[in-house]
């Protein structure tokens, strides 16, 4: 953005229409930029907010009048119809991160190996098309190894940890595809971290601090800002994340998730191309949030600062305990009673057990204190 001349407001039209679409949409109406979503579903969280259509987003004609009427698209998950938008997209519309950045990683194969190729730490990893190339992988590798997906994976389903010969077979039928999937070497970690990057198309970045994502029932339960670890190790992971969102040429938020070992390695599991779970804390809790930097970065626009407000930021999520429709609740009362909670509810039409509703965000100077208020919360509510 040229200091001296003027210019109009950008429309960004973002593929998707869950809670990190609204989130996104809430960022870019504060700064004056529309937002139009387009969603195969309807009545997503993103109906109260912007300007939402829902449409057949696997049909041409649907993709194109859309995106005539938007500056910039951006997507809301690594499995919107990215590419079939690239080939449809009018002169002058970008598409931002870009469809092969999104390509490499929905494939957790191929991102492992973008990322090994440009040299950055990850546990032991194979790609492989068959049975018995696992089978060989793993016994090279060692017990137990962590057996994933290539695609279409998410909290922790798609993935499984097998210990021995027999239990790989058993669980190769339901994670392999025609091109087969990933065996890991189990990684024994001490903590799971994650870093938020934000990347302008010339790839000016900021990161954000390292945060710690506690995992429940391989669920992200609660994400504790900053990690509880040294500067050193903040600062070699916070450097890797860097590295690895330009490997993969990410525009816009990136996450990436990391390992860190008991003798403090730091590795990189897995990215996300868009604003994420471990970084909802940073709306409350840093100066810029993951979702402002995101509409900022696509656009083009200078970067906000991603330090935190306040010591400590702590978010827990908010899971379903039923399944139902509309949802229902107690303990909002209870959850707004307490002092310094935010309180994110998406307005999902629907609820099932253990599906992400929302969250509560608590920032302050004690990081204790921040945990405990922030649970209690969380916890009153009952969706
Ligand atoms: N190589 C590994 N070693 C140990 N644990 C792992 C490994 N890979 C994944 N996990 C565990 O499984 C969780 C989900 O794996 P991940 O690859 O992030 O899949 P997704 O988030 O797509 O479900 C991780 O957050 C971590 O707790
Ligand atoms: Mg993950």
């Amino acid at each position: 953005m040229p200091s001296d001349s003027s210019q109009s407001f950008p429309t960004v039209g973002i593929l998707g229409g869950g809670q990190l679409g609204k989130m996104m949409a809430a960022a870019a109406q504060q700064l004056g930029v529309r937002t139009r979503l387009l969603s195969p579903k309807d009545a997503g969280p993103m109906q109260f907010f912007a300007d939402a259509r829902t449409g057949d987003w696997t049909d041409a004609d649907v993709l194109r009048s859309f995106a005539s009427e938007c500056d910039v698209i951006t997507v809301e998950s690594e499995w919107a119809p990215a590419a079939e938008m690239a080939d449809v997209l009018p002169d002058g519309v970008s598409l931002r991160p870009g469809p092969s950045t999104l390509d490499l990683i929905k494939d957790k194969g191929v991102q492992n190996r973008t990322l090994a190729e440009a040299g950055l730490p990850l546990p032991a990893f194979a790609c492989c098309r068959t049975l018995s190339d696992a089978v060989d992988a793993a016994s090279q590798l060692g017990y137990p190894v962590v057996l994933k997906q290539f695609r279409g994976s998410y909290d922790g389903y798609g993935n499984a940890t097998v210990e021995d010969e027999a239990a790989l077979r058993q669980a190769w039928p339901d994670l392999s595809a025609e091109d087969g999937a990933l065996v890991e070497a189990f990684v024994p970690f001490e903590r799971e971290l994650a870093v938020q990057v934000a990347r302008r198309p010339g790839g000016q970045q900021v990161t954000y601090p390292v945060a710690y994502t506690v995992q429940r029932d391989h669920r992200c339960h609660a994400v504790v800002v900053p990690a509880p670890i040294s500067p050193d190790v903040a600062a070699k992971a916070r450097d890797i994340a860097a590295s690895a969102v330009d490997a993969v040429d990410g525009v816009g938020l990136t996450a990436v998730e990391l390992f860190q070992t008991e003798d403090d390695e730091i590795l990189v599991n897995e990215l996300a191309p868009r604003p994420h779970n471990t970084g909802h804390y940073s709306i409350e809790g840093a100066h810029t949030s993951q979702f402002e930097n995101h509409i900022r970065a696509i656009l083009d626009w200078p970067l906000g600062n991603p330090g935190l407000r306040a010591d400590a930021a702590v978010m827990v999520n908010v899971l379903g305990h039923r399944d139902g429709h509309p949802p229902q609740t107690t303990g909002m009362n209870e959850a707004l009673s307490i002092s310094g909670a935010a309180v994110h509810v998406y307005g999902k039409p629907h609820v099932r057990p253990n599906r992400k509703m929302g969250h509560v965000t608590v920032i302050g100077d004690d990081a204790d204190d921040v945990r405990r208020r922030a649970e209690e919360a969380a916890a009153a509510i009952q969706l």
